[in-house]
Order: C-alpha cells, then structure tokens, then sequence
C-alpha cells in the first residue's frame, strides 16, 4: 500500500498506528482521519500532531499562479485562490475540475494528508468560469427584494462550484453602500443595513442547510467592515463615522451572517478614522470573534496586510499585527514564502503567540472537517451539467425580471405589444460583456461576447411575434417615425473595485446621449433600459424620454429585462438605492433631508 520511505514518514507523522498486537500492520487510520470521531476531537487530533510550519501552511493562502503543486506539498499549503479572472486554460468547468484535482492531489501527498480550500470571487455565479451561470450583480438583487431567491441563486452557484472542485466562495459581499461614487456599488444589496441583512441567505444557498451537504461550499461575509461608509465613496478608503454609525449601519449584516452560520469573514482593504482594519484588533477580535460569536475563518483580503502602513509589500510588523488583531487566513498571492518566514520568526520572537496560531488553525481545520474534505476531497463532477444548463439560467432569468425596476412609464408606453414595430439601439443593447458588468470572466469585465448568455436584443427578438419587426443599430441611425417605439439600452461600461469609484460626474456619456437623441429625432416613444451597477445623474434628460427601466447588471440572461418589457413579467422591483437628483447630492440615502429624483423603495407597476 505504501513505499517503506512513505511508511516511515506516515509513522513519524503519526497519520497510521501501528496495531497494539505487535507486528507492524498497518491498522487503524490516526483519529482525524476517521469520520466517527467529533470534528472537534478529530481537530484537536490533528493539531496535536502538526509542527509550527504545519500550522503556519495552514494560514497561508497564495494565488494559483504563483505556487506549484510540489509547493504545496512541501510547505503543507492550506489554501489556494484564484483572483479575478485567473482561470485555467481552456477557461472551461471539466478544466477547472482537473486543475483543482491536481492541486487537492499535491495537498493530500504530505505526511498529514490534509486538503486545500480554494477560494474564488463567485459573486454573481461561477463568473470565472466560461459557460457558467452569470446572476444578476447584487444590487439587483436588492431591489428584488426575494431573499428566498437569493437563497436559490446561491444554491445554483454551490452546484456550478462544486463541479470544479472549489470550494470556498468569497462571497456574498454584505457591504452597506452609502455613496454611489463607489465602484463597488452594484456589489451591494442597498444602502440600509436591513436590506443586506435580508440577502445573507445567500450564505444559506452557498453552504446548504449545514457544510458538508452535497454541492456546499464555504461562504464568505465580507468586506468587514464599513467599507461601503468610506468619505467620498472611495474605495478603501477611510470611514469617518462614530461607533454608533459603524454599529447602526455596517455592522448588523455581519451579525445576520453570522447568525445564519458563514464559515468565514473576509476585512476590508478600509480604514475606521484612519486604522486599517486589517490591524483592528478591537473590532475582529472583540467584536467580530467576541461579541459576534464568530467561530469561522478570518481572511484577509487581497494583499491586505501590505497596505497596512501604507508602502507596498510587508513587514514583519505587519504580519504580526494582522494575525494579532485576528486574521487566521492570510491571502498572499505571490510574497506566501515570505509570509511564512516572517510568521515563524514573529512566532519563535514571542511577538505572535502559539495559542493565536493554534486557533487559527482550529477554525481552519474545522472548516475543512464540517465541509468533508477529508472525505470527498475532490471535484464532485456529477455537477458538471448544471454548469451554465437550463435550470440555473431560467433561475437567473426569473432574477434578472424580479430585479427590473420601472422608474418611468408615461402613457403607458409599456407593456410593448407583441406585434409592436420596435427599434433597438444602444452600446448594451446586444452585448453579454455589458449586461454582466465587473467580475465576469475577467476581473473588471470587458465588453463583447465573453461568454454564453441571451442579451437584452436576443431577449426583445424572442419576446416579439414572429411576424412583428424588431431592428437594431448600435447608433441608433435607421430610425424613423414608423416604429411604434424605441428602445435605448445605454449606461456603464464594466469595472471592478476602484477603477469603478467616480469622483466627478456620474451621467451618462457623450455615445449614449447621442443615440437617445436620435431616437428621439424620429419622434416615436423612447424607451430608455440602462445598464448600469448604479444610479446615474439623468435628471436633465429624463423629461424627455416616455419611460425608463433600471435594469441594474443583469449577467448572462437578458430575457429577463425583455420579460418586463413585454409584460411577460410585472415590474416589481424597488429602488434598492436612493436615485440622486444629481451627483453633487451624493452621499444621498434614505432619511438625510435631501430631496432626490426618486427615493429608496421606489418602483413603478404596470397597474399604477
Ligand atoms: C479583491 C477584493 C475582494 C476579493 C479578493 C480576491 O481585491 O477586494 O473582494 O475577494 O480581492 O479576489
């Protein structure tokens, strides 16, 4: 069964017990590898048998690009993530499944057997992954206001996960957006605390009933915390507010996901009036692992122990000072040796003490035994069919209409007929890269056919009798007053994170103007739909267009939006977000006194 240099090193490890009737027959596997025992007592177990840089491999998470699996072999890896966009190539499910197969492999050669995690940014779906499912951006799905969807959306995603094997998804993101300059708007549920706290049954779909059931993966809270409170919506920024406003505001979504069991928490690149929060001691100790009760893993976010004091790369003092103040898990894409150096000498200094490594390689240990790891460590490729298949993208469609909101319908120019004549223009139009905003196939998201899905024209096309008429133009030209109405389909261009953060105007641009104008030329209805993961500053064109949709970032299927359209689908959804009047109102949320083009909770219905 195994080389004598194996069984030599398997002994020294302790992994197999020789039989108490002399000869060495190999017997009875060491407790944390049977099933029977308690998670806990197999932890305690398998702690009892790690050294210093066992535990230290356990807390050390690099990016896949820059470890080898003979790596993560010899210095007993706990982790691996894929960043935004870093996919094996072919960028496919089946390859993803290999991939994750062959690093589980290289984890499972070490003396102690014990398998990696790996993490990836599934916020929207598998949205790495060519083919997958992509769902709509979160704040869709706030102004959805259906948690029990986002519970089955999230459910859809652990399936699509778990047939390439991955399983920790650092996701959902619970942020509280209170200024809509950020670029991370359309990552958040909405701008009150209740509304995200609604959504964490997201964790519920990501991780099932309990980890460890068929297609559950390990659920990420983040970015903990305030970091959708910062001064000017800057990204990884500073937020200046009290304790009462941090407590009021930020905080009770983590309790919410807390309280629904996450299995980890990942902190936030921010500041709390200037401290980093990945040095916070009071906060991820005292209050996340403290008052909270969390028991999980803390992560840190990307890089996140470097930007500590500012200067790139990190110190010795850094490290310490985030493992101190509470991070178990540090996600060092390529500086992981390092990492792992300084760690040991802050350890052996007596500057990171043994009983804070140990607990963190509890929580990560015991996340590993809940998900069954060590049982079923490889890709569960049974899920394979659920990879971008019907059911999830029907799922997905029914989010994208739920998530519609109708913000204008004079004279009832919607529902369209459907043997209405209908021109389509606008760069969103007929562009699955567009729909599906950041976070899609590439980490900022970029426009074109980047994956499968059915775009907002595929969907008016299908909506549409066989014999009605539905022409396109980007631009817009071609248009004439034959149409019984026009649609725009306009808005952003995808980003992630700070390339999205906008600290002048927030209206739309020149190319998108233009063609409404055309449109309009022709004097038939407009219809404006934009595509966008934010409100934008279109209170100075408004009067002039007969309706407008938010259709927010739809992802893969944009039936959704002809759904409503069409009447296929009412329009339920509800501002998630309260509409400015104009940017220079932001920060503008529910209850500040000013006055907005149209408020948190507004929706329009085809019967108002
Ligand atoms: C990013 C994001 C975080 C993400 C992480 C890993 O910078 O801040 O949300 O989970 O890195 O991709």
């Amino acid at each position: 069964m195994f080389s004598s240099s194996v069984k030599a090193r398997l002994l020294a490890s302790g992994v197999l017990v020789l039989a108490a009737l002399g000869g060495p027959a190999w017997a009875e596997p060491a407790p944390y590898l049977d099933p029977r025992p308690s998670v806990e007592d197999r932890v305690d177990d398998l702690l009892g048998r790690m050294s210093l840089d066992d535990k230290l491999g356990q807390m050390t998470q690099p990016e896949r690009r820059f470890v080898t699996p003979e790596e993560i072999t010899r210095y007993g890896i706990g982790s691996v993530l894929s960043s935004g966009g870093s996919a094996p190539s072919p960028n496919r499910a089946e390859k993803w499944a290999d991939m994750y197969d062959g690093l589980q492999r290289a984890a499972l050669a070490g003396p102690l057997r014990v398998p990696i995690m790996y993490g990836v940014d599934a916020v929207h779906g598998h949205n790495t992954v060519v083919g997958a499912t992509i769902f709509p951006h979160n704040i869709g799905l706030g102004a959805s206001r259906d948690a029990d969807l986002v519970r089955e959306i999230g459910a859809a995603t652990a399936e699509e996960m778990a047939a390439t094997g991955v399983d920790w998804d650092f996701a959902p993101c619970v942020c509280v957006v209170r200024n809509d300059r950020w670029g991370r708007t359309y990552e958040s549920f909405g701008e009150v605390p209740a509304l995200a706290a609604r959504m964490t049954t997201a964790i519920e779909g990501l991780q099932g009933e309990e980890l460890g059931g068929a297609a559950s993966v390990l659920a990420t809270a983040k970015h903990f915390v305030g970091d959708g409170g910062t001064e000017g919506g800057r990204d990884r920024g500073d937020a200046q507010i009290s304790e009462k406003e941090l407590r009021a505001v930020h905080l009770p979504p983590f309790r919410a996901a807390v309280a629904r069991g996450v299995g980890s928490v990942m902190i936030s690149y921010s500041s709390w009036n200037g401290q980093k929060m990945h040095r916070h001691r009071y906060l991820i100790n005292d209050v996340l692992k403290g008052e909270l009760g969390f028991t999980g893993i803390v992560v840190s976010d990307y890089k996140g122990i470097d930007r500590i004091d500012g200067r790139p790369g990190f110190t010795r003092d850094e490290v310490a000072s985030a493992i101190n103040a509470g991070i178990d898990v540090a996600m060092v894409p390529t500086e992981w040796r390092r990492f792992i150096r300084y760690l040991r000498d802050e350890v052996v200094g007596g500057r990171v003490p043994m009983s804070r490594i140990d607990d963190a390689n509890r929580r990560i240990l015991t996340k590993k035994f809940e998900l069954g790891l060590f049982e079923r460590p490889f890709a569960d490729r049974a899920y394979l069919k659920t990879v971008g298949g019907a059911e999830h993208r029907e799922l997905a469609r029914r989010a994208v209409a739920e998530s519609q909101v109708l913000l204008k319908n004079d004279a009832d120019v919607l529902p369209l007929d459907d043997e209405d004549k209908i021109f389509v223009a606008g760069r969103s139009a007929d562009d699955i890269g567009m729909q599906s905003g950041g976070w899609t196939i590439t980490w900022q998201g970029e426009p074109g056919p980047i994956t499968p899905g059915t775009t907002i024209l595929d969907g008016v096309r299908k909506a549409a009798d066989p014999s009605a008429t539905v022409a396109y133009s980007r631009d817009g030209k071609g248009v004439d007053e034959s149409y019984d109405a026009a649609i725009a389909v306009v808005g952003e261009k995808p980003y992630a994170e700070y390339h999205g953060d906008r600290t002048g105007g927030l209206g739309l641009d020149a190319e998108d103007l233009k063609t409404i104008d055309r449109l309009r030329g022709a004097g038939v209805p407009v219809i404006v739909v934009l595509v966008s993961g934010r409100p934008m500053d279109i209170a100075a064109q408004l009067p002039r267009w007969d309706a407008l949709v938010a259709a927010w970032l739809p992802g893969t299927e944009g039936a959704g939006v002809a759904d409503v359209l069409y009447g296929d689908a009412d329009p339920t959804g509800r501002l998630p977000v309260t509409w400015m009047r104009d940017a220079g109102q932001q920060p503008i949320n529910q209850g500040d006194g000013k006055k907005p083009l149209f408020p948190f909770g507004f929706g329009l219905t085809y019967d108002d």
